[in-house]
């Protein structure tokens, strides 16, 4: 297999089940209100997913968008990478499940577990694939189904009320160009905070049973958080891996043409934008309307920033992102 000088993103695409669901609809569930969520977190509505809408299926409509967009057909696609905290079952990956659907028989299909950093990882799985000639067009998806793990009573309502359904997909192939394409990227995690934000069951680690009536009584099934630990780290970790993907290509603040942060928090994006000292115009945004659908939130932003004519041809796009784990990462792509 021959290496190549890099790799690029070949297209986008994103799929938003259909159904929103707004902080009204919320607090008929529960106690919150439109006001107390928007002004912690900049979030008005979220996408659920309706019944036989899992994981699988919401990547295989983005991934379908992407190749679209991409002018591919599926055959040309010789490896599968989905991020992804919810998969459609405890195993096989999602990816199994994607492929299935793709009907793709054969060729490699792998899940990446970081979380709100998924796609950034994923995106680095691919590109040294590409890279390393193991494959040379790679499905790269980020996709969530939340609704259907959510605690929707008061005790779950700090979390229940940030997270959204949705996912975004890209095609990454090789370019002969060293100064376009993905140019650099950084990874990281602190396992030492694994459990600020975590699901702890059910879980290998739980013995006798990993999973028995006891655990769903007690809610350790949903996700629990620490949010005020997540914000603290996340406007440190941003501006760090922010400001060393900048350092790896040699370039300022100014020189971003585009700031695609993870959507988790409006309030958490706002902060680092500032810390960084990047013109707000430059910062894409979309949590208002899908909440926070983890690995999906990056690729369904790179795309509908395509589709505004944020991101063209020759753009210069930082991407970043931070959640469980913790994990952090940042890439950046010329297009
Ligand atoms: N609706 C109404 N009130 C709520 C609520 C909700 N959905 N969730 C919590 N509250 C209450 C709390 O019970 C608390 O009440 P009390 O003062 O009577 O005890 C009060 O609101 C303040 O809670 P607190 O946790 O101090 O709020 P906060 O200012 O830290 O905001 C988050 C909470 C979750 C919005 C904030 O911590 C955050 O955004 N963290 C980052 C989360 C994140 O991004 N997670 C994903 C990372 S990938």
């Amino acid at each position: 297999m021959a290496k190549v000088a890099g790799s690029r993103i070949l297209g986008t695409g994103r799929f938003l089940p259909p159904r929103v669901v707004t902080n009204d609809d919320l607090a008929r569930r529960f106690d919150t209100s439109d006001e107390w969520i928007q002004q912690r977190t900049g979030i008005r509505e979220r996408r659920f997913s309706g019944p036989g809408e899992g994981t699988a299926y919401l990547a295989e409509q983005a991934s379908r968008a992407a190749l679209a967009d991409a002018g591919m057909g599926k055959d040309e696609i010789d490896f599968i990478v989905v991020a992804t905290l919810s998969p459609d079952h405890f195993f096989p990956g999602t990816s199994a499940f994607l492929q299935e659907r793709l009907d793709l028989p054969g060729i490699g299909a792998m899940d990446v577990r970081t979380q709100c950093t998924g796609f950034v990882y994923a995106l680095a799985v691919a590109d040294s694939f590409v890279r390393t000639g193991q494959a040379r067009r790679v499905l790269v998806v980020g996709a969530e189904v939340h609704s259907t793990g959510l605690d929707f009573t008061d005790s779950g309502r700090d979390v229940a009320v940030l997270f959204g359904d949705g996912a975004g997909a890209v095609v990454v192939g090789p370019t002969d160009d060293p100064q376009r394409g993905i140019l650099t990227l950084r990874l990281h995690c602190d396992g030492r905070h694994a459990r600020e934000l975590w699901i702890e069951a059910p879980g290998s680690s739980i013995f006798p049973d990993r999973l028995h009536a006891g655990m769903l009584g007690e809610g350790r099934h949903y996700p629990s958080m620490n949010g005020k630990a997540v914000f603290k780290h996340a406007v440190e970790r941003l501006p760090e891996v922010i400001g060393e993907a900048l350092s790896d290509v040699g370039l300022g603040v100014a020189d971003v043409d585009v700031l695609v942060p993870h959507q988790a928090n409006m309030r958490i994006n706002q902060a680092v934008a500032q810390r960084i000292g990047i013109d707000p115009e430059k910062v894409v945004h979309n949590i208002d309307r899908y909440g926070n659908t983890t690995a999906g939130s990056i690729p369904i932003a790179l795309d509908e920033a395509r589709e505004q004519g944020r991101i063209r041809d020759g753009s210069r796009v930082l991407i970043a992102a931070f959640g469980s784990g913790f994990t952090w990462a940042s890439a950046f792509v010329r297009w």
